[in-house]
């Protein structure tokens, strides 16, 4: 837990708190947060009282997560929610063999152009692939955005799970019922699940990735023998301070995502009207590039969970406490600018197969491993199992240029990964998409064999004798 704080990261920039887990306050008002107790007969200025719960009442104190809102008009304002029409034909949040495929096979896609019709965030939001149900409460889902427009008069509310969306391109500019946070490209923003918010692009053309997760949120890794301090510090994750707005706002729309459908519900105010609130479930947002990662200092590549920024533990569906210590719903992994200095080392990522599924999005710069085709704005997907590694340009280069000693530094990148332990399906349209790279598979094809045993014993009866 940190001590609470304000933050505020620059002239134009908003406040923030700072910290990750703890039970935040903020009021736009002084005075507006009842003291004392959560809900009085007659909260300050006439506010109603409301309570968001994120987890379970009865959920363990260290994971019980709620906020107390105090608003102008309680968010149960609104008009019966409808299918929204025209329906969204992009979202999944079940997956089976009637929404989406199984395939073993890597997977690479180039970036999505931005569309040229007008595209907010919700329209512009695609899934890619997933395992799981929203429904059951356990389970994952990976989603891309491409958007032009901001959101107008309507709010986005995700009935499903969490956002962690990781912006590629262009700012995010976000209004919550918490207040209102700005994200830039190598920062990430949480949006828990059924939080109300509004997104607008004040660059325009934006595109970027999102992690959804049912049943679960976010925590920070343990650190294990790495010590108190490193990763992701709690104090680098900021959260926003209480804002509001008056207004009439006639037809404003809610649209809210449940069981992956789109509903729309009509009310004559806005849902930003949260003059004070307090508790532990929020949104929040991070800087990459606080991330303090450790590595190797001797010799051989680490795994890369040793730059896990933060993870979602595998809760069984039977709601007991998870039963595989360290196996994670969903990782958030990052492979930011640092040194390499192992000694008589292949130093980018080594050849593997991994029960976990790794779906990788590059935000800029180039990944160590792919010399060539791993693009800003694209992605991977490599499934449980299905082997990958460096390509065969980054391998020969690296093995030609010999034993380097000397220190190295990776720069100007940042890269990710959604890594999970469920087994990922994936969506018609990502298969189908004129994105997809169908010649992902030649980066390897190239690998040649280096086997030599000339003048070595060969234990091998039948290489023996061939030799004979
Ligand atoms: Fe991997």
């Amino acid at each position: 837990m940190e001590k609470q704080e304000q933050v505020s990261t620059g002239a134009n920039e908003l406040l923030y708190q700072s910290g990750f887990g703890n039970s935040f306050s903020s009021e736009a008002i002084q005075g507006a947060l009842p003291q004392g107790q959560n809900n009085p007969l007659v909260c300050p200025f006439g506010l109603y009282a409301e309570q968001i719960s994120g987890t379970a009442f009865t959920a363990p104190r260290k994971l019980n997560q709620r906020s107390w809102l105090y608003r102008i008009k309680p968010s149960v304002t609104h008009e019966p929610f409808k299918p929204r029409t025209p329906t969204h034909k992009k979202l999944v949040s079940e997956f089976n063999q009637s929404t989406s495929s199984a395939t073993p096979t890597q997977l690479r896609w180039k970036p999505e152009e931005i569309p040229d019709s007008p595209t907010d965030f919700i329209d512009g939001l695609y899934t890619i692939c997933g395992a799981g149900s929203s429904f059951l409460r356990h389970g994952f889902a990976v989603h891309m955005y491409s958007a032009n427009k901001s959101m107008e008069n309507c709010a986005f509310c995700n009935a499903d799970g969490d956002f962690l969306i990781v912006p590629e391109k262009g700012r995010l500019s976000i209004t919550t019922e918490c207040g209102k946070l700005h994200v830039c490209p190598g920062e990430i923003v949480v949006l828990p699940q059924g939080f109300r918010f509004s997104i607008d692009l004040p660059d325009g053309p934006s595109r970027g990735y999102v992690a959804e997760v049912f049943g679960t949120h976010f925590q920070l890794p343990d650190l294990g023998p790495i010590g108190a301090n490193g990763l992701a510090a709690t104090r680098d994750f900021l959260v926003p301070t209480a804002w509001f707005e008056d207004e009439v706002h006639p037809g404003y729309i809610i649209v809210q995502k449940f069981g992956g459908e789109l509903f729309t519900a009509k009310q004559n105010f806005s849902p930003f009207n949260v003059v004070a609130w307090h508790g532990n479930y929020v949104p929040y947002k991070y800087d990459l590039h606080k991330f303090c990662p450790f590595n190797t200092v001797l010799m051989d590549h680490g795994d890369p969970s040793v730059n896990t920024v933060f993870m979602c533990p595998l809760i069984s569906v039977l709601t007991a406490p998870t039963d595989k210590p360290g196996v994670a719903l969903l990782d958030f992994v990052i492979f930011p600018p640092r040194w390499l200095v192992a000694e008589h080392t292949f130093r980018p990522p080594y050849y593997h197969r991994n029960c976990m599924s790794e779906f990788m999005g590059l935000i800029y710069g180039k990944y160590e491993a792919k010399a060539d085709g791993f693009l800003p704005g694209g992605a991977s997907l490599h499934s449980c199992m299905t082997p990958h590694g460096p390509d065969t340009n980054t391998f020969e280069t690296t093995v030609g240029r010999g034993t380097d000693e000397a220190p190295s530094k990776i720069t100007e990148t940042m890269a990710f990964m959604f890594e999970s332990s469920l087994i990922p399906r994936v969506c018609p349209w990502a298969l189908e998409s004129p994105c997809m790279d169908h010649n992902y598979y030649q980066c390897w094809m190239g690998l040649k064999s280096h086997f030599s045993h000339e003048g070595s014993d060969c234990c091998n009866k039948e290489i023996r004798s061939k030799r004979s």
